[in-house]
């Protein structure tokens, strides 16, 4: 059974965005910065300026930083520390926990091929491997978690390092606290959304996520149309990643151009995913972005935040506008999700690889979704 939140009326925002949100994007040269310090510690107003903020971030740029978030710097360095350890360790242990059919393990450098099935109308078609290796967990589970014995995909158990017990510790530490931020942000979506703060609480009673290290490794023998990440836009509800000062990371602007992400100490870069362009109805962009090869060693704490597995990603009702027709089908997250991973991950998939690679290059046609419009 597929749930879905409350029908709720639209409950129109109070202010308009702030001076300094609205050049930022006017200027286009940079990420808006939004201090979510005083919204955290419960100051009155604060929840309707960020709703008004994010509001025309998301209808704009759709990527912006955080400062003043409350998840622990010395957590965040320890989590990187730990994940360059992670990338330093012998390739015969790193592949004893190789990625499959759950999509949680090690995924080596240049063995999968990114594509992008909801951006082909803005991007040309991916044929290269990505350069990137990276480290993918979904919700940590137990052994006797009822998805796991009935061997759900992409809801089985973690893999870890034996050899490194501090990464493990270092990682659950840093997805707590990300998935606490996360929750605590529900709010200025829902105001950004201009319906009722506690919209989305119902969504998020067992939210999953998916994290994602990544060591994006200086490539002297890169191809011309090679990525260390190639452009993509991410799946998920909102996305959590601390700003690092090696560049890599661009993203599309409104324009089309890339801009390259900055760096500011401590802040992390949000941006949303195709289940929030799907529930407000192609309100709220999903941007695609890339990483291209990056000038020194660069790590990536990546952590995408979903609904719960049966919350609905169909539009919300409130987010049609008059005389709109939805725009996406109604389906449920965990059926939303194991498609979008496949049109983006093909490892599994060595017909496609050897085709891609050939020149063939023909995007993906997920059975699932051929029914489906493409997402922007
Ligand atoms: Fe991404």
């Amino acid at each position: 059974m597929t749930t879905s939140p409350s029908s709720a009326r639209a409950q129109p925002l109070q202010v308009g965005p702030s001076a300094g949100a609205l050049a930022a994007i006017r200027r286009g040269t940079s990420l808006p910065v939004l201090d979510v310090g005083p919204y955290l510690a419960g100051v009155p107003g604060a929840l309707e300026q960020l709703g008004a903020d994010v509001k025309m971030i998301q209808e704009n740029l759709g990527f912006f930083a955080i400062v003043n978030h409350g998840v622990p710097q010395p957590l965040i360095d320890e989590s990187f520390q730990q994940t360059a350890e992670l990338f330093e360790l012998p390739p015969e242990e790193k592949l004893k926990h190789r990625v499959g059919y759950h999509h949680q393990g090690y995924l080596p450098p240049k063995s999968s091929i990114l594509q992008s099935r909801a951006i082909i109308d803005k991007i040309a078609v991916n044929t290269k491997k990505d350069t990137n290796s990276a480290w993918l967990f979904m919700r940590e589970r137990t052994a006797d978690d009822p998805k796991v014995l009935a061997n759900v995909r992409h809801r089985g158990l973690n893999q870890w390092p034996e050899s490194l017990p501090a990464f493990k510790i270092a990682l659950l530490a840093y997805q707590q606290a990300m998935e606490r931020l996360a929750l605590a942000l529900l709010p200025i979506y829902a105001r950004a959304l201009e319906l009722p703060a506690e919209y989305f609480a119902d969504m998020f009673r067992e939210p999953e996520y998916y994290q994602r290290c990544a060591y994006y490794h200086p490539e002297p023998s890169i191809e011309e149309g090679q990525y260390a990440l190639a452009p993509h836009s991410d799946g998920s509800f909102l996305t959590l990643l601390p700003m690092t000062p090696i560049p890599g990371l661009q993203i599309m602007t409104p324009s089309r151009d890339w801009l390259d992400v900055g760096y500011i100490e401590g802040a992390l870069i949000v941006n949303t995913g195709q289940v929030l362009n799907r529930l407000s109805n192609d309100r709220f962009i999903a941007t695609p972005h890339r990483v291209v090869n990056p000038p020194g060693k660069r790590y990536a704490l990546v952590f995408f935040f979903y609904p719960d597995d049966d919350a609905s990603v169909a539009p919300i009702p409130a987010c049609i506008g008059p005389g709109e027709q939805p725009k996406y089908d109604s389906r449920s997250l965990y059926e939303f999700f194991v498609p979008y991973l496949d049109d983006l991950y093909h490892y599994n998939d060595k017909t496609f690889m050897a085709e891609a690679e050939s020149g063939k290059g023909a995007p993906s046609t997920t059975p699932a979704l051929e029914s489906e419009p493409l997402m922007n």
